[in-house]
Protein backbone atom coordinates (compact mmCIF):
# COMPACT_ATOMS: atom_id res chain seq x y z
CA UNK A 1 0.00 0.00 0.00
CA UNK A 2 1.50 3.17 -0.76
CA UNK A 3 1.31 5.84 2.20
CA UNK A 4 1.83 9.68 1.69
CA UNK A 5 4.60 11.23 3.92
CA UNK A 6 1.95 12.27 6.51
CA UNK A 7 0.79 8.76 6.69
CA UNK A 8 3.78 7.46 6.94
CA UNK A 9 4.88 9.82 9.97
CA UNK A 10 2.33 8.69 11.51
CA UNK A 11 3.31 4.97 11.37
CA UNK A 12 6.89 5.84 12.45
CA UNK A 13 5.64 6.85 15.44
CA UNK A 14 5.41 10.69 14.47
CA UNK A 15 2.03 10.97 16.75
CA UNK A 16 2.82 8.80 19.47
CA UNK A 17 2.00 5.16 20.35
CA UNK A 18 -2.14 4.89 20.17
CA UNK A 19 -1.47 6.71 16.42
CA UNK A 20 1.17 4.59 15.44
CA UNK A 21 -0.46 1.54 16.27
CA UNK A 22 -3.55 2.79 14.33
CA UNK A 23 -1.95 3.76 11.41
CA UNK A 24 0.05 0.26 11.64
CA UNK A 25 -3.86 -1.89 11.97
CA UNK A 26 -5.30 0.63 8.98
CA UNK A 27 -1.93 -0.55 6.54
CA UNK A 28 -2.09 -4.53 7.90
CA UNK A 29 -6.11 -3.79 7.07
CA UNK A 30 -5.76 -2.23 3.62
CA UNK A 31 -3.21 -4.37 1.96
CA UNK A 32 -5.90 -7.47 3.41
CA UNK A 33 -8.24 -5.78 1.60
CA UNK A 34 -5.75 -5.17 -1.78
CA UNK A 35 -6.49 -1.05 -1.14
CA UNK A 36 -3.56 0.64 -2.80
CA UNK A 37 -4.09 3.86 -0.52
CA UNK A 38 -5.82 5.79 2.04
CA UNK A 39 -8.52 8.42 2.14
CA UNK A 40 -8.92 10.95 4.25
CA UNK A 41 -12.07 10.68 6.26
CA UNK A 42 -13.39 13.34 8.72
CA UNK A 43 -16.24 11.51 9.66
CA UNK A 44 -16.01 8.22 11.76
CA UNK A 45 -18.81 6.46 13.64
CA UNK A 46 -17.85 3.61 16.05
CA UNK A 47 -18.20 2.21 19.13
CA UNK A 48 -15.46 2.91 22.08
CA UNK A 49 -15.70 1.88 25.84
CA UNK A 50 -17.20 -1.33 27.25
CA UNK A 51 -21.12 -1.78 27.69
CA UNK A 52 -20.90 -4.84 26.65
CA UNK A 53 -20.57 -7.74 29.58
CA UNK A 54 -17.25 -9.12 28.18
CA UNK A 55 -15.77 -5.97 27.77
CA UNK A 56 -16.84 -4.78 31.23
CA UNK A 57 -14.85 -7.73 32.41
CA UNK A 58 -11.89 -6.77 30.42
CA UNK A 59 -11.96 -3.41 31.50
CA UNK A 60 -11.73 -4.41 35.17
CA UNK A 61 -9.45 -7.41 35.13
CA UNK A 62 -6.52 -5.08 32.53
CA UNK A 63 -6.74 -1.65 34.08
CA UNK A 64 -9.43 0.32 32.35
CA UNK A 65 -11.22 1.71 29.11
CA UNK A 66 -7.53 2.24 27.29
CA UNK A 67 -6.63 -1.46 28.02
CA UNK A 68 -9.82 -1.90 25.58
CA UNK A 69 -9.15 0.59 23.22
CA UNK A 70 -6.02 -1.14 22.97
CA UNK A 71 -7.29 -4.62 22.22
CA UNK A 72 -10.59 -3.84 20.59
CA UNK A 73 -10.14 -0.63 18.92
CA UNK A 74 -6.77 -0.82 17.79
CA UNK A 75 -5.41 -4.49 17.89
CA UNK A 76 -2.46 -3.28 20.24
CA UNK A 77 -0.30 -5.91 21.50
CA UNK A 78 0.06 -3.93 24.59
CA UNK A 79 -1.64 -0.74 26.37
CA UNK A 80 -1.50 2.68 24.81
CA UNK A 81 -2.67 5.71 26.29
CA UNK A 82 -5.41 7.07 24.04
CA UNK A 83 -5.22 10.68 22.71
CA UNK A 84 -8.64 12.75 21.43
CA UNK A 85 -10.24 11.59 18.31
CA UNK A 86 -8.31 13.48 15.31
CA UNK A 87 -11.05 13.56 13.54
CA UNK A 88 -15.06 14.46 13.72
CA UNK A 89 -16.22 11.24 15.53
CA UNK A 90 -19.81 10.00 16.81
CA UNK A 91 -20.59 6.79 19.05
CA UNK A 92 -23.44 4.50 18.08
CA UNK A 93 -25.76 2.71 20.11
CA UNK A 94 -24.49 1.17 23.58
CA UNK A 95 -25.78 -1.44 25.93
CA UNK A 96 -28.02 0.28 27.83
CA UNK A 97 -30.25 2.70 28.37
CA UNK A 98 -29.02 4.53 31.63
CA UNK A 99 -32.38 5.72 32.61
CA UNK A 100 -33.94 3.15 32.83
CA UNK A 101 -31.47 0.71 34.37
CA UNK A 102 -34.01 -1.22 36.64
CA UNK A 103 -36.43 -1.97 34.07
CA UNK A 104 -33.76 -3.67 31.71
CA UNK A 105 -32.90 -5.67 34.48
CA UNK A 106 -29.39 -4.25 35.35
CA UNK A 107 -27.58 -3.43 38.46
CA UNK A 108 -26.10 -0.47 39.63
CA UNK A 109 -22.36 -1.21 39.49
CA UNK A 110 -23.16 -1.51 35.46
CA UNK A 111 -24.31 1.58 35.53
CA UNK A 112 -21.47 2.97 37.02
CA UNK A 113 -19.62 1.54 34.21
CA UNK A 114 -21.89 2.54 31.83
CA UNK A 115 -21.00 6.22 32.99
CA UNK A 116 -17.47 6.28 32.84
CA UNK A 117 -17.24 5.37 29.52
CA UNK A 118 -19.61 7.76 28.95
CA UNK A 119 -17.01 10.35 30.40
CA UNK A 120 -14.36 8.34 28.49
CA UNK A 121 -16.16 8.94 25.08
CA UNK A 122 -16.39 13.18 26.52
CA UNK A 123 -12.69 12.29 27.53
CA UNK A 124 -11.72 11.35 23.37
CA UNK A 125 -13.80 14.18 21.96
CA UNK A 126 -16.39 11.44 20.43
CA UNK A 127 -19.86 12.94 20.55
CA UNK A 128 -22.50 10.93 22.22
CA UNK A 129 -24.90 10.40 19.75
CA UNK A 130 -25.29 6.59 20.98
CA UNK A 131 -27.78 5.66 18.34
CA UNK A 132 -27.54 3.73 15.73
CA UNK A 133 -28.95 6.50 13.34
CA UNK A 134 -26.76 9.47 13.96
CA UNK A 135 -27.90 10.71 10.46
CA UNK A 136 -31.05 11.66 12.35
CA UNK A 137 -29.38 13.43 15.06
CA UNK A 138 -26.57 15.51 13.53
CA UNK A 139 -23.91 13.44 12.12
CA UNK A 140 -25.52 13.53 7.89
CA UNK A 141 -22.93 13.17 5.62
CA UNK A 142 -23.05 15.03 2.22
CA UNK A 143 -23.19 13.46 -1.17
CA UNK A 144 -19.36 12.14 -1.77
CA UNK A 145 -17.95 12.58 1.34
CA UNK A 146 -15.74 9.87 2.40
CA UNK A 147 -16.85 8.14 6.21
CA UNK A 148 -15.85 5.24 7.62
CA UNK A 149 -19.01 3.88 9.87
CA UNK A 150 -19.92 1.07 11.48
CA UNK A 151 -23.29 -0.27 11.92
CA UNK A 152 -25.14 -1.64 9.22
CA UNK A 153 -28.32 0.07 8.98
CA UNK A 154 -26.66 3.22 9.26
CA UNK A 155 -23.96 2.43 6.46
CA UNK A 156 -26.52 1.88 3.78
CA UNK A 157 -28.51 4.53 4.72
CA UNK A 158 -25.66 7.14 4.13
CA UNK A 159 -24.02 5.36 1.43
CA UNK A 160 -27.86 5.16 -0.20
CA UNK A 161 -29.97 8.13 0.65
CA UNK A 162 -26.91 10.84 1.00
CA UNK A 163 -24.74 9.36 -1.29
CA UNK A 164 -21.86 9.27 1.26
CA UNK A 165 -19.26 6.83 0.78
CA UNK A 166 -18.95 3.99 3.34
CA UNK A 167 -17.81 0.43 3.78
CA UNK A 168 -19.35 -1.48 6.57
CA UNK A 169 -16.50 -0.80 8.89
CA UNK A 170 -15.80 -2.39 12.39
CA UNK A 171 -14.59 -1.49 15.62
CA UNK A 172 -11.38 -1.83 14.94
CA UNK A 173 -10.74 -0.07 11.66
CA UNK A 174 -13.38 2.73 12.86
CA UNK A 175 -11.08 3.05 16.09
CA UNK A 176 -7.99 3.62 13.87
CA UNK A 177 -9.77 6.02 11.93
CA UNK A 178 -10.80 7.96 15.17
CA UNK A 179 -7.12 8.88 15.95
CA UNK A 180 -5.83 8.88 12.52
CA UNK A 181 -8.43 10.19 9.66
CA UNK A 182 -7.36 7.90 7.56
CA UNK A 183 -9.10 4.67 5.96
CA UNK A 184 -8.71 1.97 3.51
CA UNK A 185 -9.43 3.16 0.17
CA UNK A 186 -11.42 0.37 -1.85
CA UNK A 187 -14.86 -0.85 -2.30
CA UNK A 188 -17.53 1.75 -1.63
CA UNK A 189 -15.45 4.62 -1.55
CA UNK A 190 -14.54 4.20 -5.20
CA UNK A 191 -17.07 5.21 -7.86
CA UNK A 192 -16.64 2.34 -9.99
CA UNK A 193 -17.93 0.02 -7.39
CA UNK A 194 -21.52 1.87 -6.79
CA UNK A 195 -23.46 1.10 -9.93
CA UNK A 196 -26.89 -0.97 -9.53
CA UNK A 197 -26.34 -5.09 -10.04
CA UNK A 198 -29.58 -6.02 -9.56
CA UNK A 199 -33.00 -4.60 -11.37
CA UNK A 200 -36.15 -4.88 -8.48
CA UNK A 201 -38.84 -3.78 -11.11
CA UNK A 202 -41.66 -2.91 -8.68
CA UNK A 203 -45.29 -3.96 -9.66
CA UNK A 204 -46.87 -3.08 -6.59
CA UNK A 205 -47.12 0.37 -4.61
CA UNK A 206 -44.60 0.17 -2.05
CA UNK A 207 -46.71 2.50 0.63
CA UNK A 208 -46.49 1.76 4.41
CA UNK A 209 -43.00 1.74 6.68
CA UNK A 210 -44.19 -1.72 6.58
CA UNK A 211 -43.88 -2.36 3.15
CA UNK A 212 -40.81 -0.94 2.53
CA UNK A 213 -39.16 -3.21 5.25
CA UNK A 214 -40.67 -6.11 3.63
CA UNK A 215 -39.48 -5.17 0.29
CA UNK A 216 -35.76 -4.45 1.71
CA UNK A 217 -36.15 -8.40 3.54
CA UNK A 218 -37.06 -9.43 0.34
CA UNK A 219 -34.16 -8.02 -2.02
CA UNK A 220 -31.90 -8.37 0.65
CA UNK A 221 -32.33 -12.33 0.76
CA UNK A 222 -31.83 -12.61 -3.27
CA UNK A 223 -28.73 -10.00 -3.91
CA UNK A 224 -26.99 -10.50 -0.65
CA UNK A 225 -23.86 -8.16 -0.65
CA UNK A 226 -24.70 -6.80 -4.45
CA UNK A 227 -26.38 -3.61 -5.23
CA UNK A 228 -30.26 -3.40 -5.66
CA UNK A 229 -32.16 -0.87 -7.95
CA UNK A 230 -35.80 0.08 -7.40
CA UNK A 231 -37.52 1.07 -10.71
CA UNK A 232 -41.55 2.26 -10.66
CA UNK A 233 -41.81 4.40 -7.79
CA UNK A 234 -45.58 5.74 -7.43
CA UNK A 235 -45.02 7.30 -4.30
CA UNK A 236 -41.71 9.11 -2.92
CA UNK A 237 -40.64 7.01 0.13
CA UNK A 238 -39.75 9.26 3.27
CA UNK A 239 -37.03 9.15 5.86
CA UNK A 240 -38.44 6.05 8.00
CA UNK A 241 -39.26 3.87 4.90
CA UNK A 242 -36.06 4.15 3.12
CA UNK A 243 -33.98 3.74 6.90
CA UNK A 244 -36.52 0.35 7.14
CA UNK A 245 -35.70 -0.91 3.72
CA UNK A 246 -32.07 -0.71 4.29
CA UNK A 247 -32.46 -1.64 7.40
CA UNK A 248 -34.31 -5.31 6.23
CA UNK A 249 -32.18 -5.36 2.75
CA UNK A 250 -28.75 -5.38 5.48
CA UNK A 251 -29.85 -8.53 7.50
CA UNK A 252 -31.51 -10.47 5.33
CA UNK A 253 -28.67 -10.07 2.89
CA UNK A 254 -25.13 -7.96 3.25
CA UNK A 255 -26.38 -5.06 1.31
CA UNK A 256 -24.56 -1.97 1.67
CA UNK A 257 -25.71 0.39 -0.95
CA UNK A 258 -28.76 0.50 -2.93
CA UNK A 259 -30.68 3.06 -5.39
CA UNK A 260 -33.80 4.05 -5.91
CA UNK A 261 -34.49 5.35 -9.51
CA UNK A 262 -35.67 9.07 -9.34
CA UNK A 263 -35.02 9.02 -5.99
CA UNK A 264 -31.33 8.59 -4.45
CA UNK A 265 -29.19 11.29 -5.47
CA UNK A 266 -26.78 8.76 -7.52
CA UNK A 267 -29.82 6.97 -9.92
CA UNK A 268 -31.26 10.20 -11.75
CA UNK A 269 -32.27 8.09 -14.15
CA UNK A 270 -32.14 3.92 -14.26
CA UNK A 271 -29.40 4.09 -16.86
CA UNK A 272 -27.28 6.32 -14.38
CA UNK A 273 -28.00 3.80 -11.33
CA UNK A 274 -26.43 0.75 -13.79
CA UNK A 275 -23.96 3.25 -14.39
CA UNK A 276 -24.58 1.88 -17.63
CA UNK A 277 -24.07 -1.71 -17.25
CA UNK A 278 -26.48 -4.41 -17.75
CA UNK A 279 -28.10 -6.09 -14.58
CA UNK A 280 -27.09 -9.60 -13.70
CA UNK A 281 -30.79 -10.18 -13.05
CA UNK A 282 -34.38 -8.67 -13.32
CA UNK A 283 -36.69 -9.40 -10.24
CA UNK A 284 -40.19 -8.65 -10.30
CA UNK A 285 -41.63 -7.57 -7.28
CA UNK A 286 -45.72 -8.20 -6.76
CA UNK A 287 -48.08 -9.03 -4.78
CA UNK A 288 -46.86 -12.74 -4.41
CA UNK A 289 -43.27 -11.63 -3.22
CA UNK A 290 -44.23 -8.88 -1.01
CA UNK A 291 -46.93 -12.41 0.76
CA UNK A 292 -43.85 -14.43 0.89
CA UNK A 293 -41.51 -11.70 2.91
CA UNK A 294 -44.57 -11.42 4.99
CA UNK A 295 -44.20 -14.73 5.85
CA UNK A 296 -40.96 -15.34 5.97
CA UNK A 297 -40.48 -12.01 8.30
CA UNK A 298 -43.47 -14.03 10.28
CA UNK A 299 -42.13 -17.26 11.05
CA UNK A 300 -41.28 -17.31 14.40
CA UNK A 301 -44.39 -15.97 16.09
CA UNK A 302 -47.29 -19.01 17.22
CA UNK A 303 -48.80 -18.12 20.50
CA UNK A 304 -50.92 -14.86 20.05
CA UNK A 305 -50.47 -13.65 23.50
CA UNK A 306 -47.73 -10.46 23.36
CA UNK A 307 -45.68 -9.77 26.75
CA UNK A 308 -43.80 -6.90 24.77
CA UNK A 309 -43.55 -4.58 21.69
CA UNK A 310 -40.83 -3.40 20.83
CA UNK A 311 -40.57 0.14 18.39
CA UNK A 312 -37.58 1.96 17.17
CA UNK A 313 -35.29 -0.33 15.09
CA UNK A 314 -33.79 1.74 13.61
CA UNK A 315 -33.94 4.26 16.11
CA UNK A 316 -37.03 6.12 15.98
CA UNK A 317 -37.58 9.47 14.21
CA UNK A 318 -39.25 11.96 15.69
CA UNK A 319 -42.21 11.48 13.07
CA UNK A 320 -42.24 7.95 14.11
CA UNK A 321 -42.77 8.61 17.64
CA UNK A 322 -45.43 11.44 16.48
CA UNK A 323 -47.06 8.91 14.98
CA UNK A 324 -47.35 6.52 17.55
CA UNK A 325 -48.53 8.62 19.99
CA UNK A 326 -51.11 9.40 17.92
CA UNK A 327 -52.02 5.89 17.51
CA UNK A 328 -51.83 5.58 21.41
CA UNK A 329 -52.92 8.52 23.15
CA UNK A 330 -56.02 8.01 25.29
CA UNK A 331 -55.52 4.49 25.83
CA UNK A 332 -53.27 2.13 28.29
CA UNK A 333 -50.84 -1.11 27.59
CA UNK A 334 -52.36 -3.77 28.99
CA UNK A 335 -51.04 -5.20 32.01
CA UNK A 336 -49.85 -8.28 30.49
CA UNK A 337 -47.57 -6.11 28.19
CA UNK A 338 -45.02 -3.56 27.88
CA UNK A 339 -44.23 -1.19 25.30
CA UNK A 340 -40.81 -0.26 24.98
CA UNK A 341 -39.95 2.51 22.22
CA UNK A 342 -36.62 3.27 21.40
CA UNK A 343 -34.93 6.74 20.03
CA UNK A 344 -31.61 8.85 19.92
CA UNK A 345 -31.24 10.55 23.25
CA UNK A 346 -31.32 13.95 21.04
CA UNK A 347 -35.18 12.77 19.86
CA UNK A 348 -35.74 11.98 23.20
CA UNK A 349 -35.24 15.83 24.58
CA UNK A 350 -37.52 17.06 21.60
CA UNK A 351 -40.01 14.03 22.29
CA UNK A 352 -40.03 15.43 26.15
CA UNK A 353 -40.26 19.19 25.02
CA UNK A 354 -43.49 18.30 22.99
CA UNK A 355 -45.14 16.05 25.21
CA UNK A 356 -44.71 12.66 23.57
CA UNK A 357 -42.48 10.71 26.35
CA UNK A 358 -45.53 11.88 28.49
CA UNK A 359 -48.08 10.52 26.58
CA UNK A 360 -46.48 6.89 25.91
CA UNK A 361 -45.77 6.60 29.79
CA UNK A 362 -49.27 8.13 30.83
CA UNK A 363 -50.11 5.02 28.59
CA UNK A 364 -48.26 2.85 30.90
CA UNK A 365 -45.00 2.71 27.75
CA UNK A 366 -41.85 3.73 27.97
CA UNK A 367 -39.24 5.74 25.73
CA UNK A 368 -35.98 4.72 25.95
CA UNK A 369 -32.88 5.55 24.12
CA UNK A 370 -29.40 4.86 22.99
CA UNK A 371 -29.85 0.80 22.96
CA UNK A 372 -32.40 -1.95 21.96
CA UNK A 373 -33.23 -5.32 22.59
CA UNK A 374 -30.91 -7.05 20.23
CA UNK A 375 -27.70 -4.98 20.68
CA UNK A 376 -28.28 -4.70 24.53
CA UNK A 377 -29.81 -7.87 25.55
CA UNK A 378 -32.74 -6.27 27.22
CA UNK A 379 -35.95 -7.05 27.37
CA UNK A 380 -38.73 -7.22 30.11
CA UNK A 381 -37.99 -10.35 32.51
CA UNK A 382 -39.80 -13.35 31.34
CA UNK A 383 -40.91 -12.53 27.49
CA UNK A 384 -41.90 -15.20 25.00
CA UNK A 385 -43.78 -13.62 22.72
CA UNK A 386 -42.39 -9.73 21.13
CA UNK A 387 -44.08 -7.39 18.39
CA UNK A 388 -41.96 -5.39 16.09
CA UNK A 389 -42.78 -2.74 13.08
CA UNK A 390 -38.99 -3.95 12.07
CA UNK A 391 -37.90 -6.79 9.64
CA UNK A 392 -34.56 -6.40 10.92
CA UNK A 393 -35.86 -6.79 14.46
CA UNK A 394 -38.17 -9.72 13.58
CA UNK A 395 -34.84 -11.09 12.46
CA UNK A 396 -32.62 -10.99 14.79
CA UNK A 397 -34.48 -10.81 18.10
CA UNK A 398 -35.98 -14.80 18.36
CA UNK A 399 -32.20 -15.64 17.44
CA UNK A 400 -30.57 -13.49 19.67
CA UNK A 401 -33.46 -13.82 22.77
CA UNK A 402 -35.03 -17.22 21.92
CA UNK A 403 -38.32 -15.30 21.47
CA UNK A 404 -41.14 -15.74 18.90
CA UNK A 405 -41.76 -12.22 17.47
CA UNK A 406 -44.23 -10.62 15.19
CA UNK A 407 -44.17 -8.34 12.93
CA UNK A 408 -46.31 -5.64 11.03
CA UNK A 409 -46.83 -2.09 10.79
CA UNK A 410 -46.68 0.43 13.48
CA UNK A 411 -50.52 0.37 14.34
CA UNK A 412 -50.67 -3.35 14.60
CA UNK A 413 -48.01 -2.82 17.04
CA UNK A 414 -50.03 -0.39 18.80
CA UNK A 415 -53.00 -2.63 18.53
CA UNK A 416 -50.85 -5.30 20.33
CA UNK A 417 -49.88 -3.69 23.24
CA UNK A 418 -53.53 -1.92 24.27
CA UNK A 419 -54.91 -5.47 23.86
CA UNK A 420 -52.10 -7.97 24.63
CA UNK A 421 -52.83 -10.12 21.62
CA UNK A 422 -51.21 -10.11 18.13
CA UNK A 423 -54.01 -9.70 15.33
CA UNK A 424 -52.15 -8.05 12.70
CA UNK A 425 -52.30 -9.63 9.63
CA UNK A 426 -51.26 -9.66 5.92
CA UNK A 427 -53.26 -6.92 4.44
FE1 LIG B 1 -30.62 -0.05 15.94
FE2 LIG B 1 -30.84 -2.12 17.46
FE3 LIG B 1 -32.13 -2.05 15.23
S1 LIG B 1 -29.06 -0.91 17.21
S2 LIG B 1 -30.86 -0.88 13.87
S3 LIG B 1 -32.43 -0.67 16.98
S4 LIG B 1 -31.07 -3.82 16.01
Amino acid sequence: MRLNDEEQAMLDGRDGPAVQRAMDLLVRYGTALGAERLVDTNNVCGTVGATMPFLRDYATKHGGLDAVFSEFNLDSPDVVAVPKAKVFSSHLQQGLDPEHAERQNVGSDIVKLYRAGEAYTAKLGIQPLNTCAPYQVGNVPVKGEHCAWMESSAVIYINAVLGARTNAEGRESAGAAMLTGKIPYWGLHLEENRGGTHLIELDIDVKSVADWGLLGYYVGEIVQDRIPVINGLRHVPNLPKLKHFGAAAASSGGVEMYHVVGQTPEAPTLDAAMRGRKPVETIRYGEAERRLAYERVNTTAKHTEVDFVMLGCPHYSIEQIWEACQLLEGQRVSPDTELWIFTPRATKQLADQAGYTKIIEDAGGVLMTDTCSSVGRVMPKGTRVAAVDSAKQAHYLPAIMGVEAWFGTTADCIQAAVTGRWSGAFA
